[in-house]
């Protein structure tokens, strides 16, 4: 056992154990401080390298699970709401470099000579199979990822896809912020988070034109079927 050795018991925010949903692609979906739950994800390049989005403290089956799978070339926390447990899975995984927010980078983090790249500029694996946009007109210095063999986009607080369920007060807050049994923006994210809202449809545009065959949400389900219409008319309907 290594000094970051976790037994599941003293995880803090338990999580299911890895699934495939699709070649190369596995999903841990956890509970987290709030009822929406978080996801990370994980993705295998045909080289062997291993890439982490939205890093999750894991027990030491899981690390262990990780380090079978190839070298974990990157761990990205996706956006400035969600760094919480990139500094555990850095110290974790030594070797390993980082993707994160401007925000992030700027508070002196001591890992600042590991970063890759950040959140608000466009990265490209050298093979092209992975490709980050930074995502404009919004004030969540989120990166959204296209994976592609598989056609599986991966985005964190742009879209939520919550089953619209438990309480009445919490249906209705759902149902108030345009939460609920569909992938789609939220309006706080309308009404608090965005900063420009042209460029952001013309963001959207262009992730609705990659036409993903699933859209991977850090909050709620995976959303499953043609998802350039999912993400045109969700965002037309939102911001008409
Ligand atoms: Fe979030």
């Amino acid at each position: 056992m290594t000094e970051t050795s976790q037994s599941p018991e003293l995880i803090r925010y338990p999580y299911a154990p890895p699934k495939e949903i699709a070649p190369s692609v596995w999903v841990l979906d956890g509970t987290w401080s709030n009822s929406l739950g978080r996801r990370m994800t994980v993705i295998r390049l045909r080289n062997g390298e291993v890439w982490v989005h939205n890093p999750m403290v894991l027990a030491q089956a899981e690390i262990d699970w990780l380090s079978t799978l190839g070298f974990v070339r990157c761990v990205v926390a996706p956006n400035r709401y969600h760094t919480t447990d990139l500094s555990w899975f850095a110290r974790t995984f030594p070797q390993t470099q980082i993707a994160c927010p401007n925000t992030y980078f700027n508070h002196g983090t001591e890992l600042k000579d590991r970063v890759l790249f950040t959140t608000d500029v466009p990265y490209v694996t050298p093979c092209r199979e992975l490709e980050f946009f930074d995502a404009p007109g919004v004030r969540l210095e989120e990166s959204v990822v296209f994976h592609l063999q598989t056609r599986t986009l991966i985005v964190c607080d742009l879209m939520m896809n919550v089953k619209r369920e438990g309480s009445w007060l919490r249906q209705t807050f759902y149902s108030f912020n345009n939460m609920g049994d569909c992938c789609a923006p939220t309006r706080a994210l309308k009404w608090f988070l965005t900063s420009n809202k042209t460029e952001l449809l013309k963001f959207v545009e262009q992730l609705a034109e990659l036409n993903p065959r699933r859209i991977v949400v850090n909050h709620g389900e995976i959303y499953e079927g043609e998802g350039g219409n999912q993400i045109r008319t969700s965002f037309a309907s939102l911001f008409r």
